[in-house]
Protein backbone atom coordinates (compact mmCIF):
# COMPACT_ATOMS: atom_id res chain seq x y z
CA UNK A 1 0.00 0.00 0.00
CA UNK A 2 1.58 3.74 -0.99
CA UNK A 3 1.64 6.18 1.64
CA UNK A 4 -1.11 7.79 0.87
CA UNK A 5 -3.88 5.16 0.94
CA UNK A 6 -6.89 7.14 2.45
CA UNK A 7 -5.40 10.20 1.90
CA UNK A 8 -7.65 13.41 3.07
CA UNK A 9 -7.94 15.27 -0.02
CA UNK A 10 -9.66 18.38 -0.80
CA UNK A 11 -11.22 19.13 -4.56
CA UNK A 12 -12.00 22.19 -5.25
CA UNK A 13 -14.91 22.86 -7.52
CA UNK A 14 -17.98 20.65 -7.92
CA UNK A 15 -18.56 20.50 -11.24
CA UNK A 16 -17.98 17.91 -13.47
CA UNK A 17 -14.63 16.81 -13.33
CA UNK A 18 -14.49 18.44 -9.29
CA UNK A 19 -17.67 15.99 -8.43
CA UNK A 20 -16.70 13.55 -10.70
CA UNK A 21 -13.16 13.31 -8.92
CA UNK A 22 -14.74 13.57 -5.90
CA UNK A 23 -16.69 10.90 -5.76
CA UNK A 24 -14.46 8.61 -7.63
CA UNK A 25 -12.13 8.99 -5.04
CA UNK A 26 -13.86 8.72 -2.05
CA UNK A 27 -14.98 5.12 -3.62
CA UNK A 28 -11.40 4.26 -3.87
CA UNK A 29 -11.16 4.67 -0.36
CA UNK A 30 -9.89 8.30 0.17
CA UNK A 31 -11.70 10.88 2.78
CA UNK A 32 -12.37 13.37 0.62
CA UNK A 33 -14.15 17.38 1.16
CA UNK A 34 -15.48 18.77 -1.70
CA UNK A 35 -15.77 22.43 -1.91
CA UNK A 36 -18.38 25.15 -4.22
CA UNK A 37 -18.96 28.60 -4.21
CA UNK A 38 -22.66 27.46 -4.59
CA UNK A 39 -24.79 26.92 -1.48
CA UNK A 40 -27.55 25.30 -3.36
CA UNK A 41 -25.41 23.03 -5.31
CA UNK A 42 -23.20 21.74 -1.73
CA UNK A 43 -27.00 21.68 -0.15
CA UNK A 44 -28.26 19.60 -3.06
CA UNK A 45 -24.80 17.14 -3.55
CA UNK A 46 -25.31 16.61 0.43
CA UNK A 47 -29.07 15.12 0.58
CA UNK A 48 -27.08 12.90 -2.38
CA UNK A 49 -28.44 14.74 -5.48
CA UNK A 50 -25.94 14.70 -8.17
CA UNK A 51 -26.19 18.16 -9.75
CA UNK A 52 -24.28 16.83 -13.39
CA UNK A 53 -25.85 14.21 -15.58
CA UNK A 54 -22.85 11.53 -15.66
CA UNK A 55 -24.20 7.83 -15.43
CA UNK A 56 -22.75 6.51 -11.80
CA UNK A 57 -22.06 9.56 -10.29
CA UNK A 58 -25.41 9.53 -8.11
CA UNK A 59 -24.28 6.36 -6.65
CA UNK A 60 -21.28 7.14 -6.09
CA UNK A 61 -22.41 10.38 -3.89
CA UNK A 62 -24.95 8.28 -1.69
CA UNK A 63 -22.23 5.73 -0.95
CA UNK A 64 -19.61 8.46 -0.49
CA UNK A 65 -22.25 10.11 2.15
CA UNK A 66 -23.60 7.18 3.47
CA UNK A 67 -19.49 5.62 3.91
CA UNK A 68 -18.63 9.17 6.09
CA UNK A 69 -15.88 9.37 3.61
CA UNK A 70 -17.38 12.03 1.20
CA UNK A 71 -18.73 15.58 2.13
CA UNK A 72 -19.73 18.82 0.79
CA UNK A 73 -18.79 22.24 1.93
CA UNK A 74 -19.21 25.54 0.84
CA UNK A 75 -15.61 27.17 0.08
CA UNK A 76 -12.36 26.27 -0.58
CA UNK A 77 -10.95 27.30 2.41
CA UNK A 78 -13.42 24.51 4.72
CA UNK A 79 -11.92 22.40 2.30
CA UNK A 80 -8.44 22.93 2.44
CA UNK A 81 -7.69 23.31 5.98
CA UNK A 82 -6.58 20.17 7.39
CA UNK A 83 -6.14 18.26 3.62
CA UNK A 84 -3.06 16.52 2.66
CA UNK A 85 -3.74 17.34 -1.19
CA UNK A 86 -5.94 19.90 -2.40
CA UNK A 87 -7.24 19.09 -6.12
CA UNK A 88 -7.99 22.46 -7.54
CA UNK A 89 -10.68 21.72 -10.17
CA UNK A 90 -12.43 24.94 -11.47
CA UNK A 91 -13.49 26.14 -14.58
CA UNK A 92 -10.69 28.00 -17.00
CA UNK A 93 -12.92 29.30 -19.72
CA UNK A 94 -11.77 30.98 -22.20
CA UNK A 95 -11.09 35.25 -22.57
CA UNK A 96 -11.60 37.36 -25.65
CA UNK A 97 -8.31 36.69 -26.33
CA UNK A 98 -8.79 32.84 -26.58
CA UNK A 99 -6.40 32.21 -23.66
CA UNK A 100 -7.67 30.59 -20.78
CA UNK A 101 -9.31 32.36 -18.29
CA UNK A 102 -7.39 31.83 -14.98
CA UNK A 103 -8.80 34.32 -12.54
CA UNK A 104 -10.66 31.79 -10.64
CA UNK A 105 -7.90 29.48 -10.11
CA UNK A 106 -5.67 32.51 -9.31
CA UNK A 107 -8.12 33.70 -6.73
CA UNK A 108 -8.54 30.50 -5.32
CA UNK A 109 -4.99 29.19 -4.97
CA UNK A 110 -4.70 32.85 -3.03
CA UNK A 111 -7.58 32.52 -0.39
CA UNK A 112 -6.37 28.77 0.62
CA UNK A 113 -2.08 29.32 0.54
CA UNK A 114 -2.16 30.56 4.22
CA UNK A 115 -4.03 27.61 5.62
CA UNK A 116 -2.75 24.71 3.64
CA UNK A 117 -0.59 22.28 6.00
CA UNK A 118 2.64 21.82 6.06
CA UNK A 119 3.72 18.80 3.51
CA UNK A 120 0.77 19.33 1.77
CA UNK A 121 0.16 18.78 -1.98
CA UNK A 122 -1.43 21.38 -4.42
CA UNK A 123 -2.71 19.41 -7.51
CA UNK A 124 -4.05 21.58 -10.66
CA UNK A 125 -6.64 19.36 -12.25
CA UNK A 126 -8.34 22.15 -14.41
CA UNK A 127 -7.06 22.39 -17.97
CA UNK A 128 -4.40 25.51 -18.33
CA UNK A 129 -1.98 27.23 -19.55
CA UNK A 130 1.56 25.02 -19.95
CA UNK A 131 3.63 26.92 -16.67
CA UNK A 132 0.53 27.33 -15.13
CA UNK A 133 2.05 24.83 -12.41
CA UNK A 134 5.03 27.09 -11.99
CA UNK A 135 2.64 30.25 -11.73
CA UNK A 136 0.66 28.29 -9.03
CA UNK A 137 4.00 27.06 -7.12
CA UNK A 138 5.11 31.06 -7.14
CA UNK A 139 1.74 32.52 -5.68
CA UNK A 140 1.96 29.90 -3.08
CA UNK A 141 5.29 30.71 -2.37
CA UNK A 142 5.70 28.47 0.33
CA UNK A 143 8.84 26.07 0.64
CA UNK A 144 6.61 23.01 2.74
CA UNK A 145 3.58 22.93 -0.08
CA UNK A 146 4.53 21.18 -3.43
CA UNK A 147 2.60 21.69 -6.55
CA UNK A 148 1.91 19.27 -8.93
CA UNK A 149 -0.17 19.26 -12.52
CA UNK A 150 -2.30 15.67 -12.98
CA UNK A 151 -4.52 16.60 -15.77
CA UNK A 152 -7.91 15.26 -16.78
CA UNK A 153 -9.09 13.01 -19.56
CA UNK A 154 -12.59 12.58 -19.13
CA UNK A 155 -15.51 12.47 -21.60
CA UNK A 156 -18.45 13.80 -20.69
CA UNK A 157 -21.39 11.23 -20.39
CA UNK A 158 -18.56 8.35 -19.48
CA UNK A 159 -16.89 10.49 -16.51
CA UNK A 160 -17.01 7.74 -14.16
CA UNK A 161 -16.35 5.50 -16.29
CA UNK A 162 -13.19 6.99 -17.48
CA UNK A 163 -11.95 8.29 -14.10
CA UNK A 164 -12.41 4.53 -12.43
CA UNK A 165 -11.06 3.16 -16.22
CA UNK A 166 -8.47 5.65 -17.22
CA UNK A 167 -5.72 5.40 -20.53
CA UNK A 168 -3.11 6.47 -18.56
CA UNK A 169 -2.67 8.82 -15.03
CA UNK A 170 0.16 11.48 -15.85
CA UNK A 171 1.60 13.53 -12.84
CA UNK A 172 3.79 16.56 -13.78
CA UNK A 173 5.89 18.08 -11.05
CA UNK A 174 8.58 20.34 -10.57
CA UNK A 175 12.09 18.45 -11.67
CA UNK A 176 9.81 15.32 -11.67
CA UNK A 177 10.03 15.84 -7.57
CA UNK A 178 9.30 11.62 -6.70
CA UNK A 179 8.14 12.28 -3.59
CA UNK A 180 5.31 14.94 -4.41
CA UNK A 181 4.58 12.88 -7.86
CA UNK A 182 4.21 9.61 -5.63
CA UNK A 183 1.81 10.92 -3.48
CA UNK A 184 -0.79 12.04 -6.08
CA UNK A 185 0.19 8.59 -8.49
CA UNK A 186 -0.48 7.13 -5.23
CA UNK A 187 -4.26 8.13 -4.99
CA UNK A 188 -4.80 6.18 -8.10
CA UNK A 189 -2.82 3.36 -6.91
CA UNK A 190 -5.92 0.66 -6.77
CA UNK A 191 -6.62 1.21 -10.70
CA UNK A 192 -4.95 -0.71 -13.34
CA UNK A 193 -3.22 1.77 -15.63
CA UNK A 194 -0.08 2.68 -16.83
CA UNK A 195 1.52 6.10 -14.34
CA UNK A 196 3.51 8.90 -16.36
CA UNK A 197 5.58 11.14 -14.05
CA UNK A 198 6.97 14.28 -16.15
CA UNK A 199 7.66 18.20 -15.18
CA UNK A 200 4.66 20.31 -14.73
CA UNK A 201 5.20 21.72 -18.14
CA UNK A 202 5.37 18.11 -20.03
CA UNK A 203 1.64 16.91 -18.31
CA UNK A 204 0.40 20.64 -18.89
CA UNK A 205 1.22 19.93 -22.20
CA UNK A 206 -0.22 16.44 -22.51
CA UNK A 207 -3.73 17.24 -21.75
CA UNK A 208 -3.76 20.40 -24.83
CA UNK A 209 -1.82 18.26 -27.28
CA UNK A 210 -4.60 15.02 -26.32
CA UNK A 211 -7.74 17.35 -27.09
CA UNK A 212 -6.23 19.05 -29.77
CA UNK A 213 -4.82 16.08 -31.59
CA UNK A 214 -8.58 14.77 -31.07
CA UNK A 215 -9.94 17.86 -32.89
CA UNK A 216 -7.34 17.93 -35.74
CA UNK A 217 -8.22 13.85 -36.26
CA UNK A 218 -12.00 15.03 -36.22
CA UNK A 219 -11.60 18.01 -38.86
CA UNK A 220 -9.27 15.24 -40.88
CA UNK A 221 -12.22 12.97 -41.10
CA UNK A 222 -15.06 15.36 -42.18
CA UNK A 223 -12.42 16.80 -44.68
CA UNK A 224 -12.37 13.05 -45.97
CA UNK A 225 -15.95 12.46 -46.15
CA UNK A 226 -16.10 15.73 -48.16
CA UNK A 227 -13.96 14.41 -50.60
CA UNK A 228 -16.07 11.73 -50.30
CA UNK A 229 -18.65 13.10 -51.67
CA UNK A 230 -16.97 14.39 -54.33
CA UNK A 231 -15.50 11.06 -55.54
CA UNK A 232 -18.20 8.72 -54.69
CA UNK A 233 -16.74 7.05 -52.09
CA UNK A 234 -18.51 5.89 -48.86
CA UNK A 235 -16.92 7.76 -45.88
CA UNK A 236 -17.74 5.04 -43.64
CA UNK A 237 -16.03 2.30 -45.11
CA UNK A 238 -13.30 4.67 -45.67
CA UNK A 239 -12.85 5.09 -41.68
CA UNK A 240 -13.75 1.39 -41.13
CA UNK A 241 -10.97 0.23 -43.30
CA UNK A 242 -8.24 3.31 -42.30
CA UNK A 243 -9.29 2.15 -38.62
CA UNK A 244 -8.40 -1.49 -38.85
CA UNK A 245 -4.47 0.06 -39.01
CA UNK A 246 -3.54 -0.38 -35.52
CA UNK A 247 -1.66 3.04 -35.59
CA UNK A 248 -4.80 4.78 -36.53
CA UNK A 249 -7.17 2.67 -34.35
CA UNK A 250 -10.91 3.20 -34.56
CA UNK A 251 -12.14 5.79 -32.34
CA UNK A 252 -13.33 8.88 -32.84
CA UNK A 253 -13.16 8.97 -36.52
CA UNK A 254 -17.03 9.57 -37.24
CA UNK A 255 -17.64 12.32 -39.37
CA UNK A 256 -20.30 15.16 -37.86
CA UNK A 257 -21.62 18.37 -37.86
CA UNK A 258 -17.98 19.62 -36.15
CA UNK A 259 -16.89 19.44 -32.72
CA UNK A 260 -17.89 21.05 -30.26
CA UNK A 261 -18.60 21.20 -26.14
CA UNK A 262 -17.24 22.44 -23.15
CA UNK A 263 -13.72 21.62 -23.82
CA UNK A 264 -12.30 20.67 -27.34
CA UNK A 265 -13.43 24.45 -28.82
CA UNK A 266 -11.84 25.91 -25.94
CA UNK A 267 -8.48 23.67 -26.02
CA UNK A 268 -8.25 24.33 -29.10
CA UNK A 269 -8.03 27.92 -28.98
CA UNK A 270 -5.76 27.97 -26.24
CA UNK A 271 -2.96 26.15 -27.60
CA UNK A 272 -3.42 28.05 -31.03
CA UNK A 273 -2.81 31.25 -28.29
CA UNK A 274 -0.16 29.53 -26.10
CA UNK A 275 1.43 28.71 -29.80
CA UNK A 276 1.29 32.17 -30.75
CA UNK A 277 2.85 33.49 -27.31
CA UNK A 278 5.53 31.44 -28.10
CA UNK A 279 6.31 32.71 -31.38
CA UNK A 280 5.62 29.51 -33.10
CA UNK A 281 2.94 29.09 -36.05
CA UNK A 282 0.38 26.51 -35.19
CA UNK A 283 -0.71 26.22 -38.52
CA UNK A 284 -2.19 22.86 -38.44
CA UNK A 285 -4.16 23.41 -35.95
CA UNK A 286 -5.57 26.86 -37.19
CA UNK A 287 -6.53 24.58 -40.15
CA UNK A 288 -8.53 22.24 -37.78
CA UNK A 289 -10.33 25.26 -36.34
CA UNK A 290 -11.35 27.03 -39.59
CA UNK A 291 -12.29 23.39 -41.11
CA UNK A 292 -14.65 22.65 -38.03
CA UNK A 293 -16.62 26.13 -38.83
CA UNK A 294 -16.46 24.77 -42.57
CA UNK A 295 -17.77 22.42 -41.52
CA UNK A 296 -21.51 23.67 -39.92
CA UNK A 297 -21.31 25.50 -43.49
CA UNK A 298 -21.41 22.58 -45.24
CA UNK A 299 -24.32 21.71 -43.42
CA UNK A 300 -26.18 24.72 -43.72
CA UNK A 301 -25.05 24.56 -47.91
CA UNK A 302 -27.08 20.97 -47.57
CA UNK A 303 -30.02 21.99 -45.92
CA UNK A 304 -30.37 25.20 -48.34
CA UNK A 305 -29.66 23.01 -51.24
CA UNK A 306 -32.27 20.40 -49.96
CA UNK A 307 -35.12 22.99 -49.18
CA UNK A 308 -34.68 24.61 -52.80
CA UNK A 309 -32.15 27.30 -52.51
CA UNK A 310 -33.62 29.65 -50.18
CA UNK A 311 -33.77 28.92 -46.46
CA UNK A 312 -36.39 32.47 -45.46
CA UNK A 313 -39.72 31.54 -44.28
CA UNK A 314 -38.94 27.74 -44.31
CA UNK A 315 -39.17 25.73 -41.43
CA UNK A 316 -36.60 23.24 -40.48
CA UNK A 317 -37.28 20.03 -37.90
CA UNK A 318 -33.85 19.48 -35.98
CA UNK A 319 -33.05 16.76 -33.82
CA UNK A 320 -30.53 17.24 -31.27
CA UNK A 321 -29.53 20.03 -29.31
CA UNK A 322 -26.64 18.80 -27.38
CA UNK A 323 -23.26 18.25 -28.74
CA UNK A 324 -23.52 14.85 -28.74
CA UNK A 325 -24.98 12.13 -27.16
CA UNK A 326 -25.32 11.06 -23.46
CA UNK A 327 -25.64 14.73 -22.09
CA UNK A 328 -27.87 17.14 -21.51
CA UNK A 329 -24.72 19.97 -22.22
CA UNK A 330 -25.07 22.41 -25.25
CA UNK A 331 -21.97 24.58 -24.50
CA UNK A 332 -20.30 25.34 -27.81
CA UNK A 333 -22.76 22.62 -29.29
CA UNK A 334 -22.01 22.79 -33.73
CA UNK A 335 -26.15 21.83 -33.45
CA UNK A 336 -27.02 25.61 -32.25
CA UNK A 337 -24.27 27.19 -34.08
CA UNK A 338 -25.77 25.37 -37.38
CA UNK A 339 -28.92 26.45 -36.03
CA UNK A 340 -27.82 30.25 -35.54
CA UNK A 341 -26.48 30.18 -39.53
CA UNK A 342 -30.25 28.97 -40.39
CA UNK A 343 -31.42 31.62 -38.27
CA UNK A 344 -29.42 34.04 -39.51
CA UNK A 345 -30.94 33.37 -42.98
CA UNK A 346 -34.51 33.59 -42.15
CA UNK A 347 -35.13 29.70 -41.58
CA UNK A 348 -37.83 28.81 -38.83
CA UNK A 349 -36.45 26.24 -36.65
CA UNK A 350 -38.74 23.57 -34.05
CA UNK A 351 -35.93 21.24 -32.15
CA UNK A 352 -35.68 18.15 -30.23
CA UNK A 353 -33.45 16.68 -27.71
CA UNK A 354 -34.06 13.70 -25.37
CA UNK A 355 -32.29 16.19 -22.89
CA UNK A 356 -33.57 19.09 -23.26
CA UNK A 357 -37.22 19.61 -22.22
CA UNK A 358 -37.48 23.21 -22.05
CA UNK A 359 -36.05 26.53 -23.73
CA UNK A 360 -32.98 27.84 -22.33
CA UNK A 361 -33.15 31.50 -22.65
CA UNK A 362 -29.85 33.17 -24.76
CA UNK A 363 -29.03 29.40 -25.79
CA UNK A 364 -31.83 27.69 -27.46
CA UNK A 365 -33.22 31.23 -28.82
CA UNK A 366 -33.29 30.59 -32.30
CA UNK A 367 -35.18 27.09 -31.39
CA UNK A 368 -38.35 26.22 -30.56
CA UNK A 369 -37.97 23.26 -28.25
CA UNK A 370 -40.45 20.34 -29.14
CA UNK A 371 -41.42 17.62 -26.70
CA UNK A 372 -40.61 14.57 -29.57
CA UNK A 373 -39.00 14.34 -32.88
CA UNK A 374 -42.39 14.28 -34.72
CA UNK A 375 -43.25 17.59 -32.92
CA UNK A 376 -40.11 18.94 -34.45
CA UNK A 377 -41.15 17.59 -38.07
CA UNK A 378 -44.18 18.99 -37.84
CA UNK A 379 -44.41 20.95 -41.44
CA UNK A 380 -41.02 21.19 -41.92
CA UNK A 381 -39.49 21.13 -45.60
CA UNK A 382 -36.89 19.13 -44.20
CA UNK A 383 -35.49 17.11 -40.79
CA UNK A 384 -32.18 17.56 -39.92
CA UNK A 385 -30.27 15.18 -37.24
CA UNK A 386 -27.19 17.19 -35.61
CA UNK A 387 -26.52 15.02 -32.80
CA UNK A 388 -26.05 10.86 -32.71
CA UNK A 389 -28.52 10.00 -30.03
CA UNK A 390 -29.49 6.27 -30.43
CA UNK A 391 -33.17 6.75 -30.06
CA UNK A 392 -33.30 8.37 -33.41
CA UNK A 393 -32.27 5.38 -35.19
CA UNK A 394 -35.98 3.69 -33.59
CA UNK A 395 -38.36 6.62 -35.04
CA UNK A 396 -40.67 5.56 -37.48
CA UNK A 397 -40.10 7.43 -40.44
CA UNK A 398 -43.02 6.74 -42.49
CA UNK A 399 -45.10 8.95 -38.95
CA UNK A 400 -42.15 11.76 -39.59
CA UNK A 401 -43.07 11.58 -43.15
CA UNK A 402 -46.59 12.50 -42.78
CA UNK A 403 -45.73 15.33 -40.69
CA UNK A 404 -43.16 16.78 -42.97
CA UNK A 405 -43.97 19.61 -45.49
CA UNK A 406 -40.90 18.44 -47.53
CA UNK A 407 -39.11 15.21 -48.15
CA UNK A 408 -35.45 16.12 -47.20
CA UNK A 409 -33.80 14.00 -44.00
CA UNK A 410 -30.13 15.10 -43.83
CA UNK A 411 -27.94 12.79 -41.20
CA UNK A 412 -25.16 14.56 -40.12
CA UNK A 413 -24.13 11.81 -37.79
CA UNK A 414 -24.73 9.03 -39.86
CA UNK A 415 -26.64 7.35 -37.64
CA UNK A 416 -29.90 6.65 -39.28
CA UNK A 417 -30.67 3.26 -41.79
CA UNK A 418 -30.64 5.49 -45.44
CA UNK A 419 -32.91 2.40 -46.41
CA UNK A 420 -35.00 2.87 -43.56
CA UNK A 421 -35.25 6.38 -44.55
CA UNK A 422 -36.00 5.93 -48.57
CA UNK A 423 -38.39 3.55 -47.80
CA UNK A 424 -41.11 6.02 -45.71
CA UNK A 425 -40.40 8.12 -49.15
CA UNK A 426 -37.68 10.45 -48.37
CA UNK A 427 -34.74 11.31 -49.62
CA UNK A 428 -32.14 10.67 -47.18
CA UNK A 429 -28.85 12.22 -47.21
CA UNK A 430 -25.78 11.34 -44.87
CA UNK A 431 -22.12 13.49 -44.55
CA UNK A 432 -19.91 11.56 -46.94
CA UNK A 433 -22.17 8.80 -47.77
CA UNK A 434 -23.81 8.23 -51.50
CA UNK A 435 -27.36 8.99 -51.59
CA UNK A 436 -30.37 6.96 -50.94
CA UNK A 437 -31.14 7.00 -54.70
CA UNK A 438 -28.43 4.08 -54.78
CA UNK A 439 -28.36 1.24 -53.14
CA UNK A 440 -26.04 0.90 -50.31
CA UNK A 441 -23.90 -2.17 -49.29
CA UNK A 442 -25.56 -3.94 -46.32
CA UNK A 443 -22.59 -3.61 -43.55
CA UNK A 444 -22.39 -7.39 -43.35
CA UNK A 445 -22.03 -7.94 -47.38
CA UNK A 446 -19.20 -4.92 -46.64
CA UNK A 447 -17.02 -7.64 -44.23
CA UNK A 448 -15.92 -10.35 -45.90
CA UNK A 449 -14.01 -12.25 -43.15
CA UNK A 450 -13.62 -11.32 -39.64
CA UNK A 451 -10.00 -12.07 -38.62
CA UNK A 452 -8.87 -15.02 -36.11
C1 LIG B 1 -13.12 15.67 -24.57
C2 LIG B 1 -12.04 14.58 -24.62
O1 LIG B 1 -12.50 13.47 -25.38
C3 LIG B 1 -11.72 14.11 -23.20
O2 LIG B 1 -10.64 13.17 -23.24
C4 LIG B 1 -11.28 15.32 -22.37
O3 LIG B 1 -10.97 14.97 -21.04
C5 LIG B 1 -12.41 16.33 -22.35
O4 LIG B 1 -12.69 16.73 -23.72
C6 LIG B 1 -11.94 17.49 -21.51
O5 LIG B 1 -11.00 18.19 -21.92
O6 LIG B 1 -12.41 17.64 -20.37
P1 LIG B 1 -15.79 15.69 -24.35
O7 LIG B 1 -15.72 17.19 -24.47
O8 LIG B 1 -16.67 15.09 -23.32
O9 LIG B 1 -14.32 15.09 -24.08
O10 LIG B 1 -16.29 15.22 -25.76
P2 LIG B 1 -15.85 14.11 -26.85
O11 LIG B 1 -16.53 12.83 -26.59
O12 LIG B 1 -14.37 14.10 -27.00
O13 LIG B 1 -16.51 14.78 -28.17
C7 LIG B 1 -16.06 16.06 -28.60
C8 LIG B 1 -16.75 16.45 -29.87
O14 LIG B 1 -16.32 15.64 -30.95
C9 LIG B 1 -18.28 16.30 -29.83
O15 LIG B 1 -18.87 17.40 -30.47
C10 LIG B 1 -18.52 15.01 -30.56
O16 LIG B 1 -19.80 14.92 -31.15
C11 LIG B 1 -17.43 15.07 -31.62
N1 LIG B 1 -17.04 13.74 -32.16
C12 LIG B 1 -16.46 12.82 -31.35
C13 LIG B 1 -17.25 13.47 -33.50
O17 LIG B 1 -17.79 14.31 -34.26
N2 LIG B 1 -16.87 12.25 -33.99
C14 LIG B 1 -16.27 11.32 -33.21
O18 LIG B 1 -15.92 10.22 -33.74
C15 LIG B 1 -16.06 11.60 -31.87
Amino acid sequence: MGSTSGAKVAVIGAGYVGLTTAACLSSLGHQVVCADIDQEKVDALRRGEATIREPGICELVVDGLASGRLDFVLGASAAAAGADIVILCVATPMSVTGAADLTTLESVVTEVRDLLPTGCVVVNKSTVPVGTAARVAHLIDRADVAVVSNPEFLREGFAVHDFLNPDRIVVGSADRDPVSARRVADLYEKLDTAVLVTDSASAEMIKYASNCYLATRLSFVNTVAELCEYLDANVDDVTAGMGYDARIGKSFLRPGPGWGGSCLPKDTFALLHIAESAGSDFALLRAAIETNLKQQELVVDKVRKAVGGNLAGTRIGLLGLTFKAGTDDLRDSPALAIAARLAAEGADLSGYDPSVHAPVAGVTDNVRVTGTAYHAAKGAAAVVLLTEWPEFRALDWSRIADRLDGRAVIDTRNLLDPVAVARAGLSYQGIGRPDSTRKPLPRTVGMVRQAG
